[in-house]
């Protein structure tokens, strides 16, 4: 009874209200980093001020954060479309992450430079140069599998399940990077009043939570089995094949 029709529609209606909340999530972290650079930083600009600073933040969680989450949700989201359609989408979302985030790495190194200041010291920087490093790999590793069609059918297969475990694992990695990054923020700036909850505290606490809710509803949309794709009929066809072979090859098999 497990696959009754009745069940469908009330699952497709909890993925619907999920994807809805993360998109409302994900836009709110981006407005609110936006706001907070703007309200409390001055703004953004890119001429080796401090305001060329501000620009790293707001690209790294619209890169990063955003669209890095959606383009995780693309198979949730489309998966009663053609398989390649969504892979371009997904793929496009990437690049389009990968892009704004090189703007925002680019932001801040030129910054340093300018204003004389040390690189790559904070945990915070690790951590974001490995996931930017990283994600940029996978990209790459993603297209040469899985867009370009070189790669066999049983090659593809083989790495999926390390693409599909290394993609979330660098979504998280970006989420906690964030989360350093804010705090390294507040360290820099209001180092002195942030113990007694200066509002720009309140607004960077705030903002840091909704980046784990936006992670959360991510994460959750993402482990969900009856939301995936169906697999194609190759997938199943090669699942089938290997039990087939398994089975036949097992000792209990042949008792
Ligand atoms: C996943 C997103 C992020 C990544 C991958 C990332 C990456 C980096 C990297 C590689 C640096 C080192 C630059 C250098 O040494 O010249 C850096 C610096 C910095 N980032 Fe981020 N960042 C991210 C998000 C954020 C956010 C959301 C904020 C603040 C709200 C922030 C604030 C800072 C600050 C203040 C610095 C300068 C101090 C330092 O080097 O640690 N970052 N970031």
């Amino acid at each position: 009874m497990e696959d009754s029709p009745a069940r469908a529609p009330s699952g497709a209606v909890g993925l619907t209200y999920l994807v809805a909340a993360s998109q409302i999530l994900g836009l709110a972290v981006v407005t609110m980093t936006g706001a907070w650079m703007g309200q409390y930083r001055g703004g953004i600009a890119w001429d080796s001020s401090k305001l060329q600073l501000n620009v790293h933040p707001l690209c790294m969680v619209i890169g990063m954060v955003f669209l890095q989450g959606d383009a995780l949700l693309v198979y949730r989201v489309f998966r009663n479309e053609s398989k390649r359609s969504t892979k371009i989408l997904h793929g496009l979302l990437h690049a389009l992450a990968l892009v704004i985030a090189l703007v925002g790495l680019i932001a801040i190194f030129q910054y340093h430079k300018k204003q004389g200041f040390p690189d790559m010291y904070s945990l915070h920087s690790w951590c974001g140069f490995l996931a930017f490093g990283f994600y940029f790999i996978q990209w790459l590793l993603g297209l040469c599998f899985f867009l370009f069609p070189g790669a066999s059918f049983s090659l593809r297969s083989r790495y999926k399940p390390q693409h599909v475990f290394f993609g979330a694992c660098l979504f998280l990695v970006s989420v906690a990077t964030a989360l350093l990054g804010i705090l390294e923020m507040l360290l820099f700036k209001i180092r002195d009043t942030y113990s007694a909850f200066a509002p720009e505290g309140i607004l960077a606490n705030l903002l840091g939570l909704l980046l784990v809710m936006f992670g959360a509803v991510v994460g959750y949309v993402l482990t969900r089995d009856e939301w995936r794709q169906p697999p194609l009929a190759e997938e199943l066809a090669l699942s089938t094949d290997f039990k087939t072979l398994t089975e036949e090859g097992s000792p209990t098999s042949s008792r």
